[in-house]
């Protein structure tokens, strides 16, 4: 097997061109057995065991499909190395958790993000991306696609649902930014030391905002989210104001940085494909699922996900022992040349699309994808529709090992 020249664990890795970045995982999907990687030093948590890279598709649904071994709620999933104690407070919700918790959690939220339920408000979902293209038009080609366009969208929607008012959606969104901002400077203010300390605030902040929110709407209900968990529903369950105000963060973190990053290398990917774009505009509503799929498997903007190994395991011919951890790249998955035939080609007629963009078969399997879907597929239909030429220029890159994002692009048209 051949030495590898590169090192996940480094922040370095995650700066350099994604054509490299292909090619380390093209190299690491090519070994018979998943590398391991040792964990990098930091400031604020112990240095952990080290962890095996899954980056084939077979490993991912597997994994997934095994919560019991592979385990979100020891140390966190969100996370490579142990999450400390302080920081559980507030990033400690279902998604770094296993049932039965996890389960007693999902069941009181996920009733707002059924297809039915998303499907009640895809009017205010075309509005919005109405509006926020209206707004481009009126500003002009040159202006950044990330902040005018891709962000808005699922911020508003997000805030919406929560009750959140609109003169509070730059708050929410600089807090956000700094949660998953990763090693760059631009949300880190570039000194990693004090990264915890920045997360913590971030976190606390989004916590008061949505508790005050919180204590308000259990005497005065609307027909906000916000209102429908701090108010005990049908079967009598309700979240206590903890697990409301990790939630609401788990909600801005995951609804707000996936889809803007999704929607922006949407059109990236359509400035770099003419023909799939001139497909897609032949038939903007029939195109557009497959559009969407396909957008989300490239994207990948959720680059992995992690769990701890509860007991020795084999799987696919490789043993995992207990107290190890195993780091699911969706990213790489996503481009198994075993699953996908000529992986790196973005073809919007993809069938099947069998992508883990939205994480694999299990318990965690993303809770906002209906409503992601809605939003990417609404904010391109008005963009095909109004601005069919719209281009997007070189991205800039998020430094980060966890979001695959893009934090600014000129657009034109
Ligand atoms: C393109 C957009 C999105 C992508 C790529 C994405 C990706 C993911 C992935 C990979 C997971 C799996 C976590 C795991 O395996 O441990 C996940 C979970 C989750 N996502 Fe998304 N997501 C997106 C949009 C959204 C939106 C819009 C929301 C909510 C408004 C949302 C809320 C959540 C929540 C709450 C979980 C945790 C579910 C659980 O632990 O049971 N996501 N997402």
């Amino acid at each position: 097997m051949s030495v590898l020249d590169f090192d996940l664990s480094d922040p370095e890795f995650w700066a350099k061109p994604m054509d490299e970045r292909e090619r380390a995982f093209e190299r690491l999907r090519s070994r018979e057995t998943p590398a391991f990687f040792e964990e990098m030093e930091l400031s604020f948590a112990p240095k952990g065991p080290g962890y095996h890279a899954l980056v084939k598709h077979a490993d991912i649904l597997e994994a997934s499909r095994n919560p019991e071994v592979f385990s979100s709620g020891q140390g966190g999933a969100t996370n490579i190395p142990d999450m400390p104690a302080e920081f559980t407070e507030y990033f400690g919700s279902m998604i770094n958790m296993d049932d039965p918790r996890h389960a007693r959690l999902r069941r009181i939220v996920s009733r707002a993000f059924t297809p039915k339920m998303i499907k009640q408000f895809e009017a205010d979902v075309e509005a919005a991306a109405g509006a926020i293209v209206g707004d481009l038009i009126a500003k002009g080609s040159g202006c950044d696609f990330v902040t005018e366009v891709a962000a808005r969208l699922p911020l508003k929607i997000i805030c919406d649902m929560m009750g959140i008012p609109e003169h509070d959606y730059r708050f929410v969104f600089d807090r956000s930014n700094i949660i998953l901002g990763g090693f760059d400077p631009e949300y880190t203010g570039g000194d990693l030391t004090q990264i915890a300390d920045r997360l913590l605030t971030a976190g606390m902040e989004l916590q008061q905002l949505v508790q005050d929110l919180a204590a308000h709407r259990a005497d005065h209900p609307t027909n906000d989210l916000t209102s429908s968990l701090v108010n005990a529903n049908i079967d009598g369950e309700r979240l206590t104001m903890q697990e409301l105000g990790s939630f609401f963060i788990l909600l801005v973190v995951a609804g707000n940085e996936t889809t803007r990053n999704a929607i922006s290398y949407g059109l990236r990917l359509l400035t770099t494909n003419p023909g799939q774009r001139a497909l897609w505009l032949d038939d903007i509503d029939g195109r557009a699922p497959g559009a969407v799929e396909e957008i989300v498997r490239l994207a990948s903007p959720v680059n992995f996900m992690r769990r701890k190994v509860t007991r020795d395991h084999e799987m696919n011919g490789h043993l995992y022992r207990k107290g190890e951890k195993a780091v699911l790249f969706y990213w790489a998955a996503n481009r198994d040349e075993d699953v996908f035939a000529d992986p790196l080609r973005f073809d919007i007629t993809r069938d099947p699309n069998p992508h883990v963009g939205f994480g694999g078969p299990g318990p965690h399997f993303c809770l906002g994808a209906h409503l992601a879907r809605r939003e990417i597929t609404a904010m391109f239909r008005e963009l095909l529709r109004r601005v069919p030429h719209i281009e997007g220029g070189k991205p800039d890159r998020l430094h980060s090992s966890f979001i695959n994002g893009i934090k600014h692009m000129e657009c034109a048209f």
